[in-house]
């Protein structure tokens, strides 16, 4: 038995330190003790990091956790850039990083739209479309990644062509495919376009914002069986699938799954992430891993 306490540091990019992924770190580890930094620069990771790798000597350092969270997704995952190249054997920690809840929260929408998709016959997601609508935020950015990691195509939309584009370039770049493509959908019509050969439809825009109307979908979205939404505040992404749906058709051949039904697998999957930080010696616990245990909880 290891004499050493689990830690684990929370390095958030904001000015407070959020309580959520804190609080969700305590319910599952409450005998862990937590420290937190906020405003934490890419500047200050090599020295934060290797003050926690040395002190407790390399037995501490495998019950030395990190977590990296706060609204600013890049620089959360610059961060973890200089703190994986800051660390060396036999002082390496595990490092867990969900920045504004992007990958626990598109691990599970996209998890339980896979679910559903299979679930009601539709079969395998390979070289099947999903369209994500309002694609370029922290959560639609990690669910194209994971779509195309089934296998799929995916229209990502912005109001803007050339965000679009970007988003999607860069996906594509990091996973050395070209599934992702970028649309502009900024009104009714461009929205119909981008959602015409989907199979399925995720809404990932901001909160209290509508991005599909039940007379576009009607219209165009004649191909889609599984839709997903993660705005849980009204008026919710998606008209027709309310935020409590869990899989109902709510219109003919049309299944839905709404923010309320992510929300709850999305606190298990970031539970689980810490489990598994806190149970491996080291190791980062990213949207991979996000997404590997959404598919078992799912
Ligand atoms: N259910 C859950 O468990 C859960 C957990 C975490 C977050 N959420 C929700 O997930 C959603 C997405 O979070 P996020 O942080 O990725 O979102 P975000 O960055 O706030 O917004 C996503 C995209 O929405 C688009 N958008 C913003 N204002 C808009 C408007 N007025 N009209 C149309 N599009 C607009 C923007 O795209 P363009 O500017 O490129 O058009 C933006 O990139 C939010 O609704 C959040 O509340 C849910």
């Amino acid at each position: 038995m290891s004499s050493h306490k689990n830690v684990i540091i929370f390095l958030d990019t904001d000015k407070y330190t959020s309580p959520f992924d804190m609080l969700v770190a305590i319910d599952f580890y409450p005998d862990a003790q937590i420290i937190s930094y906020s405003n934490v620069e890419v500047s200050d990771a090599k020295r934060l990091i290797q003050d926690a790798m040395f002190p407790r000597g390399p037995e501490g350092a495998k019950h030395t956790k990190v977590f990296i969270g706060g609204q600013d997704v890049d620089k959360a995952l610059q961060i973890l850039e200089v703190i994986k190249k800051s660390m060396f054997p036999p002082f390496e920690l595990s490092v867990i990083i969900d920045p504004r809840g992007s990958n626990t929260t598109a691990s599970s929408a996209v998890a339980k739209t896979m679910k559903l998709f299979k679930e009601k016959g539709f079969g395998d997601f390979k070289g099947k479309t999903a369209a994500i609508l309002a694609g370029t935020g922290p959560v639609g950015v990690v669910a194209a990644r994971l779509y195309a990691s089934e296998g799929g195509n995916v229209v990502l939309t912005s109001r803007k062509l050339d965000r679009a584009k970007e988003a999607a370039d860069k996906i594509n770049e990091e996973l050395g495919t070209k599934q992702v493509c970028g649309v502009q959908a900024a009104t009714p019509e461009e929205t119909g376009e981008a959602i015409k050969d989907a199979d399925v439809i995720l809404a990932c825009g901001a909160a209290g914002i509508q991005l599909l109307s039940l007379s576009v979908l009607e219209k165009y979205g004649k191909k889609c069986k599984v839709l997903g939404d993660i705005n849980a505040v009204p008026p919710l992404g998606i008209e027709g699938v309310k935020a409590t749906h869990k899989g109902k058709e709510f219109i003919p051949g049309k299944f839905g799954i709404g923010a309320l039904a992510i929300g709850p697998l999305k606190i298990q999957i970031e539970g689980e992430m810490f489990k598994q930080a806190v149970e491996s010696p080291n190791g980062i616990v990213d949207y991979k891993t996000a997404y590997e245990i959404a598919k078992k909880l799912a």
